[in-house]
Order: structure tokens, then sequence, then C-alpha cells
């Protein structure tokens, strides 16, 4: 089986370099015609600048593929609205979207300022949010889509110093989670890749030999699939140095306490409330 995309058209943000970079070569390889988008800023999201983005969309003309460079901001509605809008009077749909631009400003909670926390969901959580709003018509209009949300094991596990980052990277999942609901029957799957990978943003917090392994390429090849037609609906796809798992929302059986169930009981069963030793995920809809 080999993936392409033939006839497909990509949006890609945060484009110009790391993960969103590769991502935006490998769709170009394979066929498609994109939107690359980077505002060109530094890790914390501070300044800005059109040539990173110029950069990429030379590097993909010279692979033969077609490309239009966007230096908008995803966290600004109308920057989003514009970038699918590109796409569309220039190729006439959207096939694909790639929510992949992100910063980082991290500070432990009892510093953060509520700037530092807004900031970082403006971009991940809000920016997939605007992307995703400018693109949905076309993909319900012309019946097909795929929609990848770039989550983290921050989000999903937690890390020091990351309430901002990890609460809007496990929003995208919450996002995600309805969507795929949403979507489904107009052949639009959503997905979410937390990856890890050696980037600018990764670079001073992992030892050399595991800088090494953590090659952003094997993270695209998570999110090329992602992006397919065989592609899954409402996954949450972990990619690492070539090490692909997927991770879930489960729940444990429960233990049914009775009508008159009290804080007491609650406390008093909580091991057994606790265990989740026996899980199962848990899909379709929820309350
Ligand atoms: P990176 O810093 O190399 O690339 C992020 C890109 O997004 C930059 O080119 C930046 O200019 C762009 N960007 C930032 N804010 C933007 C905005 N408002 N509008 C348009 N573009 C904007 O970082 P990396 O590692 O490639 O990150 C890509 C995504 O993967 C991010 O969402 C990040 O949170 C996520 N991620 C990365 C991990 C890693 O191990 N590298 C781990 C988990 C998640």
């Amino acid at each position: 089986m080999s993936i392409s995309f033939e006839n497909k058209v990509a949006l890609v943000t945060g484009a110009a370099r790391g993960l969103g970079r590769e991502h935006a070569l490998e769709l170009a390889r394979r066929g498609a015609r994109l939107v690359v988008n980077d505002f060109g800023g530094a890790v914390d999201g501070q300044s800005a600048s059109e040539t990173a983005v110029e950069q990429v969309a030379s590097e993909i003309r010279t692979l033969g593929a077609e490309v239009i460079a966007d230096s908008g901001s995803v966290s600004q509605p109308e920057d989003a609205e514009a970038m699918v809008k590109k796409a569309v009077d220039a190729w006439g749909r959207v096939d694909i979207l790639i929510n992949n631009a992100g910063i980082l400003r991290d500070k432990s909670f009892a510093k953060i300022s509520a700037e530092e926390f807004e900031g970082v969901i403006a971009v991940h959580l809000l920016g997939s949010f605007y992307c995703t709003r400018a693109a949905w018509p076309f993909m319900r209009e012309q019946a097909y889509g795929r929609i990848v949300m770039t989550s983290s094991p921050s989000g999903l596990y937690g890390n020091f110093g990351q309430t901002n980052y990890g609460a809007a990277k496990l929003g995208l999942v919450g996002f995600m989670n309805s969507l795929k609901i949403e979507g489904a029957k107009y052949n639009i799957h959503t997905n979410a890749i937390a990856p890890v990978a050696t980037t600018r943003m990764t670079e001073s917090l992992m030892p050399e030999p595991v800088l090494k392994k953590m090659k952003p390429e094997l993270v695209t090849s998570g999110v090329v699939f992602l992006c397919s037609e065989q592609a899954p609906n409402g996954v949450i796809l972990q990619a690492a140095g070539g090490t692909f798992s997927v991770a879930a929302v489960v729940e444990n059986k429960g233990v049914d306490l009775g009508e008159d169930a009290s804080a007491e009981d609650v406390a008093e069963h909580f091991e057994q409330i606790s265990d989740i030793s026996q899980v199962k995920p848990r899909s379709g809809l929820s309350l």
C-alpha cells in the first residue's frame, strides 16, 4: 500500500521549521498542493518574519510541487480565514489541515501570568479552532477532509511548568472528540498526534543520544498516515523516534454504592473505585 496525495490540497500551519516543515515537505513529495503557513516567530511567539515560510515554500517548489506561502498568525481569526481562502481560490478545495503551529511560555504555576497562559491557549487551542472553522465548510461541501491536531505528551500526562501548554494540548483532544462525531457523516476524519521530536522547541530538554533518535521525519510518518484516505477517526497517535502507539481515555467498571452513597462511602471505597488494573476505552457519544 502506498499513500499518495495527488489531487489533494493541504494547509500546514507552523510549517517554516521543525515538525511542520517535515510534514509539508513530505506531503509535497507525495503529490499534494500546499499552503504553508508560518508567522516566523521565536519559540515564545515573539517577533515575526516572512522569510522563514518563504524559504520552505521555495524548497517545496524545487520538488516540483505547487505551493503558496502564508505568513499569517493562526491566533488571528481573519488570518486563519485568509490562509484557507488562498487554498480555495487557487485550487477550489482544501482536503487536509495540519494544525501544527505552536509556541512555549513555560512558567511554574505560582509565577505564571494570565498573559502567558492566554497566549499559549490562543496559538494552540484557539488557533486550531480558527483554522478548522475556516476549512470546515469546504470539507463538508466536498464530503472529504482530514484534520490533524497537534497534541503533546505534556497535555496527556502533565509536565512541570506547562499548565498553559498542557491545558491547550489536552483541550485539542476534547475538540477532536466532538469533531470526530460531527465530521463522520461527511467523511471528515479528525485525529491527534502526540509527538516527541528534536526541534528548536526541545533541543535543550533532551540528552544528545535521545536527540539523535527523535528525528522529526519519524513523527511525519504518523502524520502522513493521519492525512491519508485510510486515516482512522478520533485517535491519539503517539510518535517518538520510530515508536508509534495509541493513547486513549479509559475507564474501569465502576463501583455501585447505591442510592444513598455518601462522601464517606466514596472515601471508604476509593481504592476499589480508582483501581484501573481492568479498564476499557470509552468511545462514541459521551454524556
Ligand atoms: P518549532 O518551534 O520548531 O515550530 C513551531 C512553528 O510554529 C514555528 O515555525 C513558529 O514560527 C510557528 N508558529 C508559532 N506560532 C504561530 C502562529 N501564531 N501562527 C503561525 N505559525 C506559528 O516547534 P516544533 O517542535 O516543530 O512544534 C510543532 C508542534 O508540535 C507544536 O504545536 C508543538 O507544541 C508540538 N509538539 C512538539 C513536540 C516536540 O517534541 N518537538 C512535542 C509535543 C508537541
